[in-house]
């Protein structure tokens, strides 16, 4: 372990953790299965609630990636509506543009949960999305982007017969549920890091 007690090793972890914002806007070239599988290894070094490991990744590439446009574009129109009142009409543009072509992005992973009796529910789905962290991070580490999108929450019976879940023995058990995607590739756009605030977010006792 001695490489990472260095200040270099530490000064780069932080810029890592800084460097990490959402890009909506990628190249078209494809990321190989293997660079997939390395992120999707990291991932799963997450923590989870009594080590039950209870994240399951489901990736849509190629035609696959394709057909998934229908639904992406399904999704804004569930919530169109209210990024109309909050964003400004260039970022509102922007935005309806990346659910149509999820920004040229050749990489999707759905993101689901296994929620059975043997753990408390936000403790299942906390576990995952910290797999889902570890996935954003990686992706900058390999010097990809990504997205993480609630947006298919919006359709998830859809997105459920899409991926092929609906056929899976914990689907018809009711414990698999969607959680989110992650649209990944090469970046193609430098957005700015939106502010963090610190302002209330923190209690000292
Ligand atoms: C659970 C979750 C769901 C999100 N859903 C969407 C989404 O549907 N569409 C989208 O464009 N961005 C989505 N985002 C990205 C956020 O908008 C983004 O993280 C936030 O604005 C902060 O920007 P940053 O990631 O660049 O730091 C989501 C992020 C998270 C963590």
């Amino acid at each position: 372990m001695s490489h990472i007690d260095t200040e270099e090793w530490k000064a780069q972890f932080y810029e890592l953790l800084e460097n990490r914002k959402s890009i909506r806007k990628f190249k078209k070239d494809p990321v190989p299965k293997e660079l997939v599988e390395k992120l999707l290894a990291a991932a799963m070094q997450a923590p989870s609630g009594k080590n039950r490991q209870n994240w399951r990744f489901v990736i849509a590439t190629g035609e696959k990636r394709d057909e998934y446009l229908q639904y992406s574009q399904q999704s804004w129109l569930g919530i169109k509506d209210i990024l109309k009142e909050r964003l400004k009409p260039s970022l509102y543009e922007f935005t309806e543009r990346f659910f149509y072509t999820l920004g040229d992005a050749p990489v999707v992973v759905f993101c689901y949960s296994v929620n059975d009796e043997s753990e408390r529910y936000h403790t299942s789905v906390g576990s995952v999305y910290m797999a889902v962290e570890n996935l954003n991070l990686a992706c900058v580490a390999e010097g990809l982007g990504c997205c993480t999108m609630g947006a298919p929450l919006e359709i998830k019976d859809q997105v459920n017969e899409f991926t092929g879940v609906t056929e899976w023995p914990e689907y018809k058990a009711g414990e698999l549920e969607l959680l989110c995607a992650v649209v990944l590739g090469w970046p193609d756009h430098e957005p700015p890091k939106a502010r963090r605030q610190t302002d209330g977010r923190i209690t000292w006792l």
